[in-house]
Parts: C-alpha cells; sequence; structure tokens
C-alpha cells in the first residue's frame, strides 16, 4: 500500500460519498421527525410508501423492518407455510431463503443462465403439487426474464414474489422491478441502491387485499389498535428510516444513472481481459453490483487487494451448498452453472460516487495482474 494515493481509491459501496452531498437534507429531515414526537407508523412512513409505490409503478407499497421480512411477509400474505415449495435460485443472497424458512416451506432451487439471474427454461422441470410461488431475484441490478417467468406462472396459477431487493428502479420492457409479480419485495439496507441509515424493506403490489393484509400482518395483525384479525408479527418501517428514505427517493434515478455511467467505463476497460456483466435486451440494469467474471478470481483479489483496491464476492457458496441448508439434500453438481459462476465472480467498487479515475485505478490494476500472469506462463 506505501506510495499509493488513496485519494484516487474508490471504497466498495460509497455510503460515506453518498452521506457527505445530502447532509443537509438528512439533517433536516431526522430533526423533523424528532420535533414531531411521532416514531413508528405515522406521516413519514405513509407519505415514502406512496412516493415509492409511484416510483415502482404500482398501486401499493408496504414498509417493514427488513429485506428479509418484506419477502416473509409477502409469503405469509399469500398464504405459504409449512410443507409449500417455493421455486428460487441458490446465487443469492441467504436471505432470500431464510424468508422461504421463516414461514416453513421448503426452497426449491433452479439453476440461473449465465446472466446471473433464474434460468427460465429450468422452471417446469421442479413444479409440484407443493409448488406455491415462484421466486426470481432480480440479482445485481438486473430484472430476471420476467416475461417467459410470468408465462410459465400463469400456465400453472402459481403467484410470482420477486426478490427486488437489489434492483430498485431497474426496468425491463419499461417496467419496473416490483410491479411484475402479486408481490414485489425490497432491502433498504445501507448498501443498496435505495438504502436507509439501518435496516428497512418495503412489499409492493397492486393487489388492494394483499396490500391490506400486509398492513396487518407487519403489525401484530391488527385491523385496528388492539382488535387483531389475523396473526402477525412486528416488522415496521420506522419513521427516522422512512424519512430519510424519502429525501433519497428523489435521488434514485440519478444515482442510478451515475451507476450506469460508471459500468460503462469498468466494460470499456475490462472488456478484453475478463468477462463483463451483460445488459440483456430490453433490460435496464441499475448495477447495484459491478461483477465481473474470471477463473484467476482468487488471485486477482489479493493482488488488488494488495493495490488497496476492496473486492467482494456475491456470493461464494450458493445457497443449496451452506451448511445451515444440507437438510435440503442438495450435493455438488446440482446446479452446475451456479456453482460455475461462485468460483468465478468478483464484485469490484461500485457506488454512484464512483469517479472516472478511480475506475481507471481499478481497471489498471486488473489489467496490470492478466499482463504479469501472462509474463510468468
Ligand atoms: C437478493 C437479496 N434478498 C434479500 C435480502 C435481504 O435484505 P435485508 O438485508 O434488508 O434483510 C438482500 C439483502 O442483502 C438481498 O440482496
Amino acid at each position: 500500500m506505501a506510495g499509493l494515493n488513496n485519494s484516487v481509491i474508490p471504497s466498495f459501496s460509497g455510503q460515506l460519498e453518498q452521506y457527505t452531498i445530502i447532509r443537509d437534507e438528512i439533517q433536516s429531515a431526522l430533526d423533523r421527525v424528532m420535533r414531531s414526537g411521532w416514531y413508528i407508523l405515522g406521516r413519514e412512513v405513509s407519505a415514502f410508501e406512496r412516493a415509492f409505490a409511484d416510483y415502482c409503478g404500482v398501486s401499493y407499497a408496504v414498509g417493514c423492518a427488513s429485506g428479509t421480512e418484506a419477502l416473509a411477509l409477502a409469503l405469509m400474505a399469500v398464504g405459504v407455510g409449512s410443507g409449500d415449495e417455493v421455486i428460487t435460485v441458490a446465487n443469492t443472497a441467504v436471505p432470500t431463503v431464510s424468508a422461504i424458512s421463516m414461514v416453513g416451506a421448503t426452497p426449491v432451487f433452479v439453476d440461473i443462465d449465465e446472466d446471473f439471474l433464474m434460468d427460465v427454461g429450468r422452471i417446469e422441470s421442479v413444479i409440484s403439487k407443493k409448488t406455491k410461488v415462484i421466486m426470481p431475484v432480480h440479482l445485481y441490478g438486473q430484472i430476471a426474464d420476467m416475461d417467459k417467468i410470468t408465462a410459465t406462472a400463469k400456465e400453472h396459477n402459481i403467484p410470482i414474489i420477486e426478490d427486488a431487493c437489489q434492483a430498485h428502479g431497474a426496468e425491463y420492457r419499461g417496467r419496473r422491478a416490483g410491479s411484475w409479480g402479486s408481490l414485489g419485495c425490497f432491502s433498504f439496507y445501507p448498501t443498496k441502491n435505495l438504502g436507509c441509515f439501518g435496516d428497512g424493506g418495503a412489499v409492493t403490489t397492486n393487489d388492494k387485499r394483499l396490500y391490506e393484509l400486509l398492513t396487518m400482518l407487519r403489525n401484530y395483525g391488527q385491523e385496528k389498535r388492539y382488535y387483531h384479525s389475523i396473526k402477525g408479527i412486528n416488522s415496521r418501517l420506522d419513521e427516522v428510516q422512512a424519512a430519510l428514505l424519502r429525501v433519497k427517493l428523489n435521488y434514485l434515478d440519478q444515482w442510478n444513472e451515475q451507476r450506469r455511467r460508471a459500468a460503462g467505463w469498468y466494460c470499456a476497460a475490462l472488456e478484453d481481459v475478463c468477462l463483463c456483466p451483460n445488459e440483456k435486451p430490453d433490460a435496464r440494469h441499475v448495477y447495484h453490483l459491478y461483477v465481473i467474471r474470471t477463473k484467476e478470481r482468487d488471485r486477482l483479489r489479493v493482488f488488488l487487494d494488495e493495490a488497496g483496491i476492496t473486492t467482494l464476492m456475491h456470493y461464494p457458496v450458493p445457497v443449496h451448498l451452506q451448511q445451515a441448508y444440507r437438510d435440503l439434500g442438495y450435493k455438488v453438481g446440482d446446479l452446475p452453472v451456479t456453482e460455475t459462476i461462485a468460483e468465478e465472480i468478483l464484485s469490484l467498487p461500485m457506488h454512484p460516487a464512483v469517479t472516472k479515475e478511480g475506475i481507471a485505478y481499478v481497471a489498471k490494476q486488473i489489467r496490470e495482474y492478466f499482463t504479469k500472469r501472462n509474463k510468468s506462463t
């Protein structure tokens, strides 16, 4: 690290840079909530829910405590429970599957395609009488092939719950993430494209009945105060987080555009040395993560670390091979594309405030690695 110009090296996810840009607005929103004297399920949450539903192009949004609980609440709302199966992917954040386990259901995995998304051609083969939901994951900021998933789901009369936790503002054929399924689930974990200053989540829907159910499920099943018509949980977005999200939502399109621009810089600098992410036709990728593929992943990662560059792997161990999910009975070889990809993926620094110089530095280091490697072989 000696002699490195640290100011050029981009941080991995840029939370502090983002805060610095909107600090005054955040401070005044914070003060507004504190002075209101009302901290749970109030005006801020309602206003954010309205704004976020409009943003996603749906009728309703229901704030909740995290993306994991958004998924669990969505599953509860469509009546998924013990003995039911939910079709999803194993190349995802574990919480996709935690939510399925939380409601007592069983995840059934399908392999992914070369764009890291649910391989739609494989869904039919795992549909059974127990299948209650198809849960595609819009991983890294790109929407799965929703035309085909919707067609399969319709044919079998199975609802879709989108895991849109990494895809705020992503589009496919002009429709946004969260507007395709019966329900769409979002995380506002701080590093997300729309992130709060703690945990938070939301479920989107066009279905009034599901909306009403979700508003009860997240609040102990209350229909009105102290009258509980169904069994629910406590999973609420608080007023502070909602107020801060309202500020950030105004920047989301601009920030997504900046991520897309940064992705373009990476691609121009790297496409001849490694596999860069592909934006599918008709898609608007919002690059929550910028994930390259190379068989040299582990050695490259060490090299970049020595150059002061933080990289991560999303995800090093697919869910079906995680110790916690051994009981599902999957083994190595069951999901070949997922397993190959898990050994090759590397997430590079990506956020709206990343600079052209920062990306040039990362790209230069990556090129240097491959030049040195080629010389030594
Ligand atoms: C694809 C995906 N699903 C679900 C989640 C869970 O969200 P949270 O961390 O807000 O519970 C995340 C967040 O890490 C995610 O990336």
